[in-house]
This record gives C-alpha cells, structure tokens and sequence, in this order.
C-alpha cells in the first residue's frame, strides 16, 4: 500500500497560540519522543520576533538540546532574513519558510507584502544553497479569513515561481479551515501536474469539521505528504476565529486503517498523544487518544453476557 509521510507540527503551529507558556524542557522531551514515533519530519519551533509569538522565544535552546535521529527531517518556520539567519546558526535540516496567498493576511502575518516576501524569500532561497533544504508554505492557498476567495491560479502561480527558483518542497495550507474535499481535489490534481517532482505536503485546520475529510481527498487525489498536530492543538495568531491543525493521531490512525503505510508506531503515537492535555493544561480535541484505536475492544458488559 501506498506509503505516506507525517511533519508533525505540534510544537510550532500546536503551540503559538496557546496562553500558557509551555516550558522549554516539555518542549525537548516531547520532541524526542515524537522522533522515536517514526515521523518524516518534525517541525520543531519558529524564527519568529518574540515580541510576535512568545511562546517560541525559546528556538535557539530547543533546537540545540534536542536529540535528531537519523531519517528525520528537523525543520523550523522562517518568516524573514532575519529568521533564516538564526535558523542557519541552529543549523535546521530544512527552512520552512512562508508567504500568505492573499495580500491582507500577509500583511498581518509577515507585515510585508506579497511582493515583499516573495523577494525575502528569493535571497533567503539564494543564501541557503549548502546550508538547509528549503520548503516553502503557501498560507491561505483555499481561501483568506479576510478577502474570501483565494484563486486557484494565483497559488499555481507562486508555486511555479518556487519551482523555477528550485526549492525541495512546497507545503500548500488551508491556514483557517476553508478548503473543502472538492477543492482540496482540484488543488492536489493541479499541483502534482505542476510540481509533481518535489516534496508536495498538504496542511489542514480543522476549523470547520472538514479536516480529515480534506486529508482523505488529497490522499485520493495522489497526495502523499501531510502536516499534522497531536491533539489537533493550532492556529493562526492572525487569522480571526482560527482553530486547530487536523489531528495527527486520527488523521494517522484513520490511514492506517484504511492499509496505508504510514511508519508510524501508532502504539507509541497514542502514548505521546495521552501526555498532551497535561503538557498544554487543558483538553484537546483529537478523538482517537481518548477512544483507542479501532482495534481496542472492549469486555462485552455483564448484563448482556
Ligand atoms: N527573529 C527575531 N526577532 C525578529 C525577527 C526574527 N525573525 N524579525 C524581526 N525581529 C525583531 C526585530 O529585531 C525588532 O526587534 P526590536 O523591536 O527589539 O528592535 C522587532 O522584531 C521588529 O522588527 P521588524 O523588522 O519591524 O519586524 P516586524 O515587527 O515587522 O515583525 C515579523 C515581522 C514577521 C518578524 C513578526 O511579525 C513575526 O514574527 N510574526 C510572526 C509570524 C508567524 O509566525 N505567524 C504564524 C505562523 S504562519
Ligand atoms: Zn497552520
């Protein structure tokens, strides 16, 4: 069966908008256990201004104290040169670096315009040769909480503008949970037509109830790459009424059920996954944790044996 590879998100995307602090050493001991799942990639932390996003003040410590395991990719957000210095000097495997579809959400995110981040992101592509691979995430590719429609082919546009500038992946985001499966089907169709020979990841929100539906149309339109957060923690601190990424757990375990080969230790997973209401202080809406898997039956009760 086909194989299919998780970047797990949990610690940038999961974490930026949570109100409480989550200490920098539950921040490495989480991240080593989730490289011993069998992950592809793990997004560890952003470059970000910390006066932006203060939960991940800590990136230089976290990355330099966690333990990377062979065959997996340890990747950090970038959103500016600035971002991409410090991620060289942390020396991350890869930049994920990223630029918004619509002009207003790029503005509040990135506070440059499209333009702007398109030449940043230029240089930053220029300045990584021989230092980091680099993926590039297109943020409100299926839409934009503030303008609405985001057109197919200003997305295919920029994507083949990072073609030609020769990046190793591209990540393409519904950053607010607007995309829906027959969108997500003629978004996968035309990027694998367009960019078939990189690393093509699809990265969910579940804002809207249409997550791992979304997830099961890019499956079965080719899609082989998906960002995903334990817990289905996440959000966009600038995008109005934000809510979590997909679910690794369920989206992983929903696959797995279906026979697709994820290299995922489910087991190991869910484990990992059971730890995350204590780590963030509250509970979280992944499903699978608190069910078990499919396979977990229960003893029949009394009354009816
Ligand atoms: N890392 C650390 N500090 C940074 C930085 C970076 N990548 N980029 C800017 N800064 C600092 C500057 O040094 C400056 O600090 P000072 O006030 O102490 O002098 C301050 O941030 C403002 O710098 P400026 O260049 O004016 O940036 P800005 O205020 O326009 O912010 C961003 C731009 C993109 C860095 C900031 O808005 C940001 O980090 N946003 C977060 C985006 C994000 O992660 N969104 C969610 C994921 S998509
Ligand atoms: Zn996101």
């Amino acid at each position: 069966m086909k194989r299919i590879y998780f970047n797990e998100v949990v610690t940038r995307d999961g974490f930026q908008m949570e109100p409480e602090f989550v200490a920098t050493d539950d921040k490495i001991a989480l991240i080593d256990a989730l490289s011993a799942c069998g992950y592809a990639k793990i997004e560890v932390t952003s470059f970000t201004s910390p006066k932006a996003i203060p939960m991940l003040r800590d990136a230089e410590e976290v990355m330099a104290r966690i333990k990377r395991l062979p065959g997996v990719d340890y990747t950090v957000l970038v959103p500016n040169l600035r971002g991409a210095e410090r991620a060289f000097e942390a020396k991350a495997d890869e930049l994920n670096l990223v630029m918004s579809m619509s002009e207003t959400h790029n503005r509040a995110n990135l506070r440059m315009s499209m333009a702007q981040s398109f030449a940043a992101i230029s240089e930053i592509i220029q300045r990584a040769q021989g230092l980091a691979a680099v993926n590039v995430s297109l943020s409100t590719a299926f839409g934009c909480p503030m303008e609405g429609d985001v057109p197919q082919a200003v997305v295919l546009g920029y994507a083949q503008r990072f073609v030609d500038a020769g990046v190793r992946g591209l990540t393409i985001c519904d950053t607010t949970g607007m995309a829906h499966p027959a969108q997500v089907s003629r978004m996968a169709d035309a990027v694998q037509t367009l960019a078939g020979q990189l690393q093509l990841t699809m990265h969910f929100h579940n804002t809207r109830g249409m997550g791992l539906a979304n997830v099961l149309a890019a499956v079965q339109s080719g899609i082989t790459r998906f960002d995903g957060s334990m817990g289905g923690l996440g959000g966009c601190p600038y995008a109005p009424g934000a809510s979590g990424n997909v679910c690794s757990e369920d989206a992983i375990h929903m696959l797995d059920a279906m026979g697709y080969e994820t290299g995922i230790d489910l087991d190991k997973l869910l484990a990992v996954a059971r730890q995350m209401p204590d780590i963030v202080g509250h509970t979280v809406p992944g499903q699978v944790a608190k069910a078990g898997r499919i396979s977990q039956l229960h003893p029949t009760p009394v009354a009816q044996a």
